[in-house]
């Protein structure tokens, strides 16, 4: 601790006492994991399925008798399950109910800058926001969430986020567990602190890092389990907590195969007993269950490639997520095929083909040296090409990035090439301390010089505070255009 301790600063006993969740509160497994219901959707004589989703205000009674303020799609927490097939156009009629603006993010969609939901797309207290575009990407667990500027920790703290499952032919045939919510469970993990009935989200780590709360909750769930029927069950875990980082495991160590990452299958499953994800990053596990049996998947100390445990973003702790509960009588499943992806592969972008380069210096001041500004564009891309972009933590404390309507490729790590859980399709890499992470991407989308998409840290309050970027996509020897400040607020 000393060593670590010195080198981020002074006040770290009052992190140990706050925020360790492996002393806090004993998870007791008493409440069963709610599953997000499927969004309804309805289809247009075109063809386009149309979801609804309204953002509003509500409360959730999480522990008996205590009404919690909470925000909501379609109810007082979290979101329905959106889910759309590659090659379908897709439609979301966006209804804003709250008393200040929003904006809802696909978080991994590959879609047009104007359909991204970012901050330049905010929609109004009182009004709708219909944003529409062609699916075309891989089977994948995405999710959305606000991306108001300055504001987006506070809006998904209080509750807007939700899932996007994407399908495709290929997933459609593969023999992975798929039934929703019976033998694949949604599993969004979130930390909270509760003073008395209401959230507390003032339990900082050394006032930087972001927030860490001393319990979590799994689909909003606190203390939660599943009854599992099927030998086999795959988890879509998703780490929407907005500063924590889990290092994933079971609390017997057994192995799992990682099936999927961000944006979609690997190649082949790889088995292993830890999985880590930083804000906004998934991965897609099955795991296997024996009749009768109990099993819990926890959060364990999160250890750099140097074998050290890396005391940030609460990655020291162990804790409990979620309680599996295996019948007496499991239904068997097939096992895991070996082969994944597609006969297209993994259809990421190849570093041979990069036309440039780019460095990102990523600071808690900034990216590059400069706070996040509205009207300045940072970065312009040629549609159709590829490039490489080198990010580097040069130090102040752990952080990630994530590039929004690209999955991109890990290349390397430190220089050395990355484990298998980064070896699929990303759309959020963690950057700790001392990294140099380089990714591959490539800019596929239609262009609009106009409009631009952010690439920034995921931990919301670094977001929040500047640690965000704008490119815009163009056509070749096109320029960007000017972005208003404010625009569609
Ligand atoms: Cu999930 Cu720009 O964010
Ligand atoms: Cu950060």
């Amino acid at each position: 601790v000393g060593v670590l301790a010195a080198g981020i600063g002074g006040s770290f006993a009052w992190y140990w006492t706050s925020a360790d969740l492996s002393t806090v509160g004993k998870v007791r497994f008493g409440n069963e994991l709610a599953v997000p219901p499927l969004a309804p959707s309805t289809v247009d004589k075109d063809g386009t399925r149309v979801f609804d989703l309204r953002m509003q205000a509500g409360s959730t009674e999480f522990r008996d008798g205590a009404a919690t303020p909470t925000w909501g799609f379609n109810g007082d927490h979290l979101g329905p399950t959106l889910r759309a097939e590659r090659g379908e156009r897709v439609k979301v009629r966006v209804r804003n109910t709250l008393d200040e603006a929003s904006s809802v993010h696909w978080h991994g969609m590959h879609l047009p800058a104007r359909m991204d939901g970012g901050p330049h797309q905010m929609v109004g207290a009182g009004s709708t926001w219909t944003p529409h575009w062609k699916v075309d990407q891989p089977a994948s667990t995405l999710w959305y969430h606000p991306h108001p500027h300055g504001a987006t920790e506070k809006h998904v703290q209080r509750g807007l986020a939700g899932m996007f499952l994407l399908d495709d032919e290929n997933s459609g045939r593969l023999a992975l567990p798929k039934t929703y919510g019976v033998d694949d469970l949604p599993v969004m993990v979130q930390d909270v602190t509760f003073d008395g009935a209401k959230f507390d989200h003032g339990h900082r780590f050394l006032a930087n890092t972001g927030f860490l709360g001393d319990r979590t909750m799994v689909n909003g769930t606190l203390d939660p389990y599943a009854e599992v029927g099927d030998e086999r069950v795959r988890l879509r875990l998703l780490n929407a907590s907005t500063a924590r980082i889990y290092t994933f495991g079971f609390d017997d160590d057994r192995a799992f195969d990682l099936v999927g990452t961000d944006g979609g299958l690997l190649a082949a499953p790889a088995s292993m007993n830890r999985v880590q994800l930083s804000p906004g990053e998934r991965a897609e596990v099955v795991v296997t269950m024996r009749p009768g049996e109990r099993t819990v998947l926890r959060s364990y100390p999160w250890r750099d490639g140097n074998g050290w445990e890396r005391r940030f973003n609460g990655g020291d702790d162990s804790f409990d997520v979620l309680q599996l509960r295996a019948a007496e009588r499991l239904r068997p499943s097939p096992e895991v095929p070996g082969r994944l992806a597609a006969d297209r592969g993994l259809e990421l972008p190849d570093a041979d083909d990069a036309v440039r380069s780019r460095h990102f210096e990523l600071r808690r001041s900034g990216i590059n040296g400069q706070p996040m500004a509205m009207d300045r564009i940072d970065e312009t891309v040629t549609r159709g090409t590829t490039e490489v972009w080198t990010l580097r933590n040069g130090g102040d404390m752990t952080h990630n990035f994530h590039v929004h309507d690209v999955q991109f490729r890990v290349l390397d790590v430190n220089g050395k090439r990355p484990e298998p859980a980064l070896r699929g399709r990303k759309d959020t890499v963690a950057v700790p301390m001392g990294a140099t992470v380089r990714i591959a991407l490539r800019f596929d989308g239609p262009s609009d010089p106009d409009v631009p998409y952010m690439y920034h840290c995921h931990l919301l309050s670094h977001e929040d505070d500047g640690m965000m970027g704008q490119f815009v996509v163009v056509e070749k020897g096109q320029r960007a255009g000017e972005v208003p400040d404010h625009a569609g607020h």
